[in-house]
């Protein structure tokens, strides 16, 4: 069973708490906190604020993906904010084994993300060193995108350089997720699946769209 993270970047913002709190009713196992800075990704979205805001909301692990550059420079005033899993983009940071490390010892899991254009193999050295591989299936930077269907064939490679090198580490699949190919991508190796519009845009409430793509992944 993978687990589910639905992406707050699609919740309505105005009733982020009850929102949250209705992906958590209805079974999410982790909330996904977009972090851009118009640099690394074409758009803006949320801070350290929104993670200590949230933090109090819900119990579930914040699964915080950092589409920012030079991110080793706030990684642990992510982590004193209430992080639990903190992702960075192997595309903006120089040194990042030396990034990994830091994400540990400031007390979270380590993730690493690679956009769809970046070599799988970045992660053949680094494998060891981190708890959450991230693959993106759509470029990052928006909601609502078309998933690659490219990103089928990297996520088995991934999760064949994962089995080989690192078992422990998860896979989770970022973009385009929904209950059309959910099922696809656990088969192919997918351990978390976020999904952003899947969820809170959906044409149901949150707790349906939510059972939707659960009973698809399955
Ligand atoms: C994209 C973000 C995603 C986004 C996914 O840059 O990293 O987490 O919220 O949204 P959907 O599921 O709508 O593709
Ligand atoms: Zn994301």
């Amino acid at each position: 069973m993978p687990l589910i993270a639905p992406s707050i970047l699609s919740a309505d913002f105005a009733r982020l708490a009850d929102q949250v709190r209705a992906a958590e009713a209805a079974g999410a196992d982790w909330i996904h906190v977009d972090v851009m800075d118009g640099r690394f990704v074409p758009n803006i979205t949320m801070g350290f604020v929104v993670v200590e805001a949230l933090r109090p909301v819900t119990r579930l692990p914040l699964d915080v993906h950092l589409m920012i550059v030079e991110p080793e420079r706030y990684v642990e005033r992510f982590v004193a904010a209430g992080a639990d899993v903190v992702t960075v983009h192997v595309e903006a940071t120089a040194h990042v084994h030396r990034t990994l490390q830091l994400i540990r010892s400031a007390g979270a899991r380590a993730g690493l993300a690679v956009n769809p254009a970046t070599p799988l193999d970045w992660f053949e050295d680094v494998l060891g060193e981190l708890d959450l591989a991230l693959l993106m299936s759509v470029n990052p930077g928006f909601g609502g995108q078309r998933f690659i269907p490219r990103s089928l064939e990297r996520l088995e490679r991934l999760a064949a350089l994962r089995d080989r090198v690192n078992p422990e580490a998860r896979i989770e699949v970022d973009g385009g997720v929904g209950p059309g190919n959910a099922a696809e991508l656990v088969r192919r190796g997918a351990d978390v699946l976020v999904a952003g519009s899947a969820v809170f845009g959906g044409d149901g409430t949150v707790a349906e769209n939510l059972s939707a793509l659960r009973d698809a992944a399955q």
